[in-house]
């Protein structure tokens, strides 16, 4: 059966990307916001997802604001990068997974939870600038993506208890699909920033790492945090973090912190990051083979052959 293994959350800041692609990735602004994914990369390296699910949002470059789904769901084979305004990113082509994106649809449909299917979409840096942060600037993907998109850009957005809530469908969803798969969900945005009126440049430390604390330990009371309190206190485009319950929803209710990354700024966006595992994750064989392999090398051979194994 497939199994979500764990859930990572992290900021999407275009301006990431930007410094990507345009190789600014070792100037000492940038090489503070990147160190900080180093740990992160080898983790995924190791735990290698057959699926991501990543929850993002569309900055008016699939959807323009004629037409905004609340939950749009990519069912597609591929999901090419959008123009953005400057011409494509030069990412690979997202490869989607139809098959347990198609599964997950009617499994939330008629099971209550109604999502917009898209059959066709761009994908723009808020799915393309996480995939870098997890898996650097491969040739390709090294798995399939299932891109699934939501309303944060017009009020109102879904609130975080249905935020939460759909992560539980999708859960429900991935828990009933036969083939084994390991599945990764991401959650991306924020965290907190205000890009325009008399508070741009808002950034509170203070909310980002007590939501980072909430996420991890208590995410049912955070689901209920109302819209006004991530205005308030995150900024306008802080709501972007309803977007992390997603992914909390979809994970057990304890989990395991294995990782956490916080720096200001990056443009002016205050850069949130977190790993969480299920308890019930088998995600790292490589490693227990490697532990493996050098105590059997101990037993077989002394500590010499056990210093090859290593
Ligand atoms: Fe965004």
């Amino acid at each position: 059966m497939a199994k979500i293994i764990a859930g990572i959350s992290s900021s999407h800041v275009p301006a990431i990307g930007a410094a990507i692609d345009n190789k600014q990735t070792e100037e000492p602004y940038w090489k503070r916001v990147f160190s900080g994914f180093e740990k992160s990369k080898r983790w995924m390296a190791e735990t290698k997802p057959d699926v991501v699910i990543a929850i993002y949002n569309d900055h008016a470059s699939a959807f323009s604001v004629e037409m905004i789904p609340t939950f749009a769901l990519g069912t597609a084979a591929e999901f090419p990068p959008a123009d953005e305004g400057w011409g494509p990113r030069p990412v690979p082509v997202v490869k989607g997974h139809p098959e347990l994106a198609s599964h997950i649809a009617t499994s939330a449909i008629l099971g209550g939870f109604d999502l917009t299917i898209c059959n066709k979409m761009e994908v723009d840096h808020g799915l393309t600038v996480p995939l870098n942060l997890m898996f650097g600037s491969p040739k390709e993907w090294p798995c399939p993506v299932i891109p699934l998109a939501v309303n944060v850009v017009q009020y109102p957005p879904p609130t975080g208890q249905r935020c939460y809530d759909l992560g539980k469908a999708i859960r429900r969803a991935v828990d009933s699909y036969p083939e084994d798969l390991k599945v990764v969900v991401f959650g991306t945005g924020g965290m907190s920033h205000q890009i325009s009126g008399p508070r741009a440049g808002l950034i509170n430390e203070k909310f980002d790492k007590a939501f980072l604390d909430g996420l991890t330990k208590n995410p049912k009371a955070l689901a209920k945090m109302p819209h006004i309190e991530y205005m308030r206190e995150a900024g306008a485009e802080g709501i972007e973090m309803v977007m992390w319950l997603v992914m909390r929803g979809a994970l057990d209710d304890k989990v395991k912190e294995v990782y956490r990354f916080y720096t200001v700024p990056a443009s002016n966006t205050a850069v949130g990051h977190i790993i969480l595992e299920n308890a019930g994750k088998s995600a790292k064989p490589a490693a227990r083979k490697k532990v493996g392999a050098r105590k059997a090398a101990v037993r077989k051979s002394g500590k010499k052959a056990a210093r090859k194994a290593a």
